[in-house]
């Protein structure tokens, strides 16, 4: 294990080796991403290291944070960096599969930076951990649009930020969205080395929620 400072975000974490290490997609989901001053309550879906969390709610004091994350080391991880950069009270975690068990929970935000590239024979040899930090299905992105579902089937109506990679999702992709009763907008891409990453904010419209 090792501790990595982020001189930028002012936070020290500790990153096991089998968890997420913040990467380019983090990063412009923190510079991307826009907290309301009146936002008290987000969720954040797999965690990874807990980067995302940690820098929002030492930004925002009056933020409180649930961070779940599939992983128990990724988990596991979380807590420590919470409790290492003094944020316990603002941030709980619990490792679970997307937000399973959290039904009856309307978070101010959600926000996931998923598993996006698609498999293939290739990724097929990865380990477990490895696939989970970045494989979101055949396609690539079945993680993220399960989600969509269960917000649909539970009616939460929250303001979705996830991730997209042009290596698995193309722009046609938000009608099908529309379609199925969100409204979606791209509100940042960035161009990386082989692919282009969308951050896109999503929420169930009224009629349907
Ligand atoms: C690309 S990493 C992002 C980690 C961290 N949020 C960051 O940006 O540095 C994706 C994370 O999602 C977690 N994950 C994958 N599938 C999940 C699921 N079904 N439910 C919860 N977490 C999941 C992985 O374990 C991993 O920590």
């Amino acid at each position: 294990m090792v501790r990595y400072i982020f001189p930028k975000y002012e936070i020290e974490l500790d990153i096991p080796e089998e968890v997420y290490f913040p990467e380019e997609d983090t990063f412009f989901i923190l510079n991307s991403i826009e907290i309301l001053e009146d936002y008290r309550f987000l969720l954040e879906i797999g965690g990874g290291s807990g980067i995302i969390s940690i820098v929002l709610a030492n930004r925002n004091p009056k933020l409180r944070c649930l961070i779940t994350d599939i992983s128990l080391s990724s988990a596991k991880a979380i807590s420590k960096n919470s409790r290492l950069n003094h944020l316990e009270n603002q941030i709980d975690v619990v490792c679970m599969d997307k937000m399973q068990a959290l039904k009856q929970l309307c978070p101010d935000i959600i926000v996931w930076n998923p598993p996006y590239l698609p498999s293939d024979e290739e990724t097929e040899l990865f380990s477990m951990e490895d696939k989970k930090m970045l494989i979101g299905g055949k396609k690539g992105y079945e993680e993220v649009y399960e989600l969509f579902k269960y917000l649909k089937q539970n009616s939460i109506k929250t303001s979705f930020y996830t991730l997209f990679s042009s290596l698995a999702w193309s722009k046609d992709e938000l009608h099908e969205m529309k379609d199925k009763g969100f409204s979606v907008q791209i509100i940042d891409e960035i161009n990386m080395f082989f692919e282009k990453l969308y951050l896109v904010k999503s929420e169930l419209s009224d009629t349907d929620a």
